[in-house]
């Protein structure tokens, strides 16, 4: 498989004009070397925006951060391109649009084909999310084409001999719980119960991880009045105990993911490694979305990032190392929805912070070389900063390393040279 992600070497002789010119694109866009930044961060990478900054860019703005893992509703060519040699990993979107196709599995493998093998292994590409928060759309005829989606694309991987390196998943809404407070009375709804088993079945056997996206801010927001701010931003002083565990919460994201344990014990798959897909805190909302302000923001996801990076896991699974997705990179200018939906970004389309991140620190929590990514590549990292556990790390670049490129990036490659000359 590797071979056939690289260009023919004939090919790749009588292409080197272009292939230089490649390689200096990839220069000057900072590609770091994969070193040093071994955080457990992830992050959603979102695009429904008309003003977002080029993808080589973000590289530089998900180094700043310190994530590892990017999460795509797509797989947009132009990103995992502009991420190959990077050493973050990449969970791909199929989206839910695109899952009538695939019970067909000739489309199934000409998704899988051109959508992840072609990347590989240049980008690290360990996960595909099949459909988004499908069981509970309003589109219900999604339902019965999410297994079959899943199994196809499953089936492609493993006709390629790809299925031990990239996994088949599907993110869920907290929807998908009939109850979720206190942590251990958290059950799936009834009416999706058989859905959600067959689901986890085939997660079972395939070893892919269950994924949910948890927002404290819902909860918060509908009812400002009865959930403590400081409980939902990671800020409680004494927490909250379940009273038929014993076990003290001292945050809502983990009582959430608690419930969603619970949900999965009692439906017979304790053992199901949870990760959440997404989660996050907008910093602007309407007039009547209470605590959506860039100063929440920033506790929640300061302290969210804190508390990741101490590995401590939840009260029901202490040492539980947390595999989290921030959600999102970007302000996303054409969300529809509520004027909080277009502002959950850690960034602004310019590439600057939405807020500062870092706590603590004066000065030293972002750099400004952050929201230059191009100026980076030739010249030396900005040295004098010490890495911050948590904020906006100052970006370093160092030597990339000239390495062959995949089939497909080599083809975005040469469309972008034909756009500029
Ligand atoms: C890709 O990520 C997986 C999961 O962390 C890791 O085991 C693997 O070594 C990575 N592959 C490459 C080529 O970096
Ligand atoms: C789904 O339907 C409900 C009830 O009809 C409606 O209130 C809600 O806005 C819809 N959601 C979406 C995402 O369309
Ligand atoms: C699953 O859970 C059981 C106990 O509930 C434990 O004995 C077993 O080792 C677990 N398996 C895995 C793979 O974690
Ligand atoms: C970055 O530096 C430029 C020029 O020194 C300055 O004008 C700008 O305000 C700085 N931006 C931030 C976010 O500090």
């Amino acid at each position: 498989m590797i071979s056939s992600a690289l260009p023919p070497s004939n090919m790749a002789l009588r292409l080197s004009p272009f292939l230089l010119l490649l390689l200096l694109l990839l220069l000057i866009s900072g590609l770091a070397s994969p070193a040093a930044m071994a955080g457990p961060i992830g992050v959603n990478y979102g695009q429904i925006a008309n003003n977002l900054p080029p993808p080589d860019h973000a590289v530089a703005l998900v180094k700043s951060i310190g994530a590892t893992r990017v999460k795509l509703y797509d797989a947009d060519l132009r990103v995992l391109c502009a991420f190959a040699h990077t050493g973050v990993e990449f969970t791909v979107g199929l989206g839910n649009e695109f899952l009538a196709q695939m019970k067909d599995p000739k489309n199934a493998l000409s998704w899988v084909k051109t959508n992840v093998q072609s990347f590989l292994p240049d980008t690290n590409i360990t996960t595909i999310a099949v459909g988004n928060e499908v069981f509970t759309s309003n589109d219900t005829s999604l339902r019965d084409l999410l297994m079959p989606a899943m199994k196809n694309v499953h089936d492609a991987l493993a006709s390629l001999g790809l299925d031990k390196q990239v996994t088949v998943t599907t993110a869920h809404s907290l929807a998908l719980l009939e109850t979720s407070y206190p942590p251990s009375t958290g059950r799936f709804r009834r009416d999706l119960v058989s859905r959600v088993s067959q689901v986890l079945d085939f997660q079972c056997q395939t070893g892919s991880s269950f994924l949910i996206n948890a927002y404290p801010y819902f909860a918060y927001k509908a009812n400002p009045k009865q959930v403590p701010l400081d409980f939902v931003l990671f800020q409680s002083s004494q927490g909250i105990t379940d009273p038929s565990t014993g076990l003290t919460y001292e945050n809502m994201l983990f009582a959430q993911i608690d419930a969603v344990h619970s949900a999965l014990a009692a439906v017979g798959y304790a053992n199901m490694t949870v990760h959440v897909s997404e989660t996050g805190w907008p910093s602007r909302g309407d007039d009547d979305e209470v605590g959506a302000t860039p100063e929440n923001a920033k506790k929640y996801n300061g302290n969210l990032i804190k508390i990741v990076k101490q590995k401590k896991g939840t009260p029901m699974k202490p040492n539980y190392d947390l595999n989290i997705y921030v959600f999102a990179l970007f302000n996303e200018n054409m969300k529809p929805g509520p004027m909080s939906e277009r502002n959950y970004g850690l960034f602004k389309p310019d590439g600057t912070p939405s807020y500062m991140l870092s706590g603590g620190g004066g000065g030293g929590g972002m750099s400004n070389g952050t929201s230059s990514g191009g100026s980076g590549g030739g010249g030396s990292a900005s040295d004098g900063s010490p890495p911050a556990p948590i904020g906006y790390l100052s970006v370093s670049s160092g030597a990339s390393e000239l390495q062959p490129v995949g089939a497909a990036c080599l083809v975005l490659a040469l469309f972008l040279i034909k756009l500029v000359f």
